[in-house]
């Protein structure tokens, strides 16, 4: 009988060692140390063995069991091993990484931190207002009439119900004169949207930046100097600035700026970058009206609002001669800035 077990234990042993996947392994076990397997079976003799024999039978089967456990182990073990070494067979753990692009800023955004930065340093502070603006904001409290060109349907963006894609960033001069008291001196990035078809220097989507400064006693000197002084922060001290006599409805006198861009073997041109002016009394009436006290009152304050195209001054920056790669997301564009 024990003679027997032991035979068992060599066969078992040699099966496993035999097994060459995880397969063959499982069906070794399963032979030979399952329910019914061989081992399961013979300790089923044990009722047939005599009692003085039965220690020694129990002895012999429990030495099988580990035996064969201990055999199903190391396999296992040796199986695994295998495996890993296919899995990476053909690899070379030695070649170098795939490079990974770092991440960087938009040129507009970091055109616009440094426009900020400057801004805040002359005491401006940020201020916002919604992209989806009413008539109201954008045009009546502005001043401009209900038949001028910019709030025609062919030129701006309406929704159900006359709410509109604001036309430029200047309706938050109006909230933030509906919810401050002079002295106000704030300036206002952000998108502004214009039915325009796309071409080198014009995008439906564009970016500003709004400048409003109200006390008493602001001079067009002091928005003079102010923008000048910005311009050539941002693009150096022989930057030349030119300012315009233009036509806004919600300053006068208003003015046009432009900057000569210069690039390396071309004609220098002139490049407009900003619409700005002395708010206009008008403007301060409907305020005053509209807040219902004197806060605004035309006769005892002054200011100057100006409102810039961010992405022409990124044009400037860099000498960009056409807008539309700034909206495109291409990387091998993008990179050239950061
Ligand atoms: N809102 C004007 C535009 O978009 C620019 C501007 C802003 C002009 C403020 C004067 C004062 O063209």
């Amino acid at each position: 009988m024990t003679d027997n077990i032991q035979s068992i234990q060599n066969e078992a042993v040699a099966g496993i060692n035999a097994a060459n996947d995880e397969r063959s392994l499982e069906e070794a076990r399963v032979a030979f140390l399952g329910k019914k397997g061989t081992l399961a079976s013979a300790s089923a003799g044990m009722k047939d063995v005599a009692k003085e024999d039965k220690p020694a039978f129990g002895a012999a089967l429990n030495k099988a069991r580990n035996a064969i456990t201990q055999a199903l182990e190391t396999k296992t073990k040796e199986l695994q091993i295998l495996a890993d070494k296919k899995s990476v067979a053909g690899i070379d753990l030695t070649l170098p990484p795939r490079e990974l692009a770092a991440g960087g800023l938009h040129p507009l955004t970091i055109i616009k931190d440094r426009a900020i930065q400057i801004l805040r340093r002359m005491g401006f502070a940020l201020a916002d207002g919604p992209e989806i603006e009413t008539e109201y904001h954008c045009f009546d409290a502005l001043n401009t009439p209900h038949d001028h060109p910019a709030r025609n349907e062919k030129d701006t963006f309406y929704f159900d119900g006359g709410k509109l894609l604001r036309t430029h960033t200047s309706s938050v001069q109006i909230r933030t004169m509906e919810n401050n008291t002079p002295p106000v001196r704030i300036i206002a990035p952000g998108s502004a949207y214009r039915r325009d078809d796309v071409d080198a220097t014009h995008l439906p989507v564009f970016n500003q930046l709004e400048g409003l400064y109200v006390d008493q006693d602001v001079k067009l000197g002091d928005l003079k100097g102010t923008l000048e002084y910005f311009l050539q922060a941002m693009f150096g001290d022989d930057t030349e600035v030119r300012f315009r006599p233009h036509f806004f409805p919600f300053t006068e006198p208003s003015f046009e700026i432009d900057v000569k861009l210069k690039i390396d073997g071309q004609e220098p041109k002139w490049i407009e970058v900003a619409g700005c002016g002395m708010v206009d009394p008008a403007v301060f009436s409907s305020i005053s009206s509209q807040r219902g006290d004197q806060a605004f009152n035309p006769e005892s304050i002054t200011g100057y609002a100006f409102g810039m195209g961010l992405d022409r001054l990124a044009m400037i920056q860099w000498g960009i001669k056409d807008i539309r790669p700034l909206i495109e997301n291409d990387t091998r564009f993008l990179q050239q800035f950061s």
